[in-house]
């Protein structure tokens, strides 16, 4: 293939582990960075997709403890709590002039990773998809939808749309996206409430919707407030509709992750949302209290 890639996935979870079976079928070499045995399962059997939307395969992948050699793209799918550890396997000078594409929620990332690589290379991406690793190497993807916002200030632009056309002819549409802040601001904006209301009363959407109607409207509210003084959209208008117009049943993976007594992305998402609100000046006594409440029941 002409324009083949070299991509390395840190994290081969629920967004990586799909990612780089995509990447991998549709013929780009894939090395994933994960633990010792995660690596040697991928190096075993590879990593195994069943989607809806993509079909159910196997593909080949590399698998690695720690990146050797340079890369064109560096996928970072770790969950937030993970990350400093994990981008351990991934040396600076090994990365050599690799874009490193963080897919995290949040939004704070980014400053830190610009703070440990080259700041032209960080290429932050946003992605909406339902995915999960259900063990190593396995990943079942639900979603009807797998979309990624691709941004990058100060990063080569040729660069961004040629990985955003690796991407898009491999599965997930995949569009390239000026404005870094407001792309990250939308999906936090979206997601902030959605994730701080499910997990904290341990309900599905729709029941937050008919019982808890007050507080979302507020917290919505809230976020979008933080969001438009960070330099991010605001419509709580629109936010509100996109949760009306969700089944009743949708639960986080927030949610989900407390449910499995795994650690939560709550300081990423709440905890960066007070953060935000406290530097411009906006009032979140909604947020603040969920955030509390969350980190007094031991997340
Ligand atoms: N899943 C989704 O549908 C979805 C959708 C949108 C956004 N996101 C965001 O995407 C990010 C990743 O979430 P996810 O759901 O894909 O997470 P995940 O399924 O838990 O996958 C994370 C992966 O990171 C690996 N990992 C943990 N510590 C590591 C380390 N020190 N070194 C290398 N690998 C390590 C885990 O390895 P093991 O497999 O060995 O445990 C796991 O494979 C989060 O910020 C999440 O909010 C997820």
């Amino acid at each position: 293939m002409a324009n083949e890639l070299t991509v390395a996935v840190l994290g081969p979870g629920g967004t990586g582990g799909l990612l780089a079976g995509l990447l991998s079928r549709a013929g780009h070499r894939v090395i994933c960075l994960s633990g010792e045995e995660t690596a040697k399962t991928l190096r075993a059997d590879g990593v195994r997709v069943r989607s809806g939307l993509f079909g159910d395969f196997t593909a080949r992948v590399e698998a690695d403890t720690v990146l050797r050699e340079p890369v064109d793209v560096c996928l970072v799918a770790v969950k937030h709590t993970a990350l400093d550890a994990a981008l351990d396997r991934v040396p600076p000078t090994a990365l050599g002039d690799g874009l490193l594409v963080p897919l995290l929620n949040g939004v704070e990332h980014p400053a830190a990773l610009r703070a440990r690589y080259a700041p032209g290379l960080v290429a932050p991406a946003v992605i909406r998809v339902e995915s999960t690793r259900v063990e190593a190497g396995v990943i079942e993807h639900g979603s009807p939808f797998a979309e990624i916002d691709l941004t990058g200030e100060g990063v080569d632009r040729a660069r961004l749309d040629a990985s955003a056309r690796a991407l898009s002819a491999a599965g997930p549409a995949t569009r390239v996206l000026d404005d870094e802040t407001a792309a990250l601001w939308a999906k936090m904006s979206f997601l902030a409430p959605f994730a701080l209301l499910t997990t904290r009363y341990g309900l599905p959407l729709g029941e937050i919707r008919s019982r808890h109607r007050d507080e979302l409207t507020a917290l919505v509210e809230e976020t979008a407030a933080v969001s438009r003084a960070s330099g991010g959209p605001s419509d709580p208008a629109q936010a509100l509709a996109r949760y009306d117009a969700f089944p009743p049943s949708a639960r986080s993976s927030m949610q989900r992750d407390a449910e499995a007594g795994r650690p939560l992305e709550l300081d990423a998402i709440g905890g960066a949302l007070l953060r935000a609100a406290e530097r411009h000046g906006v009032s979140v006594p909604v947020a603040a209290r969920l955030v509390r409440e969350l980190r007094d029941a031991g997340h």
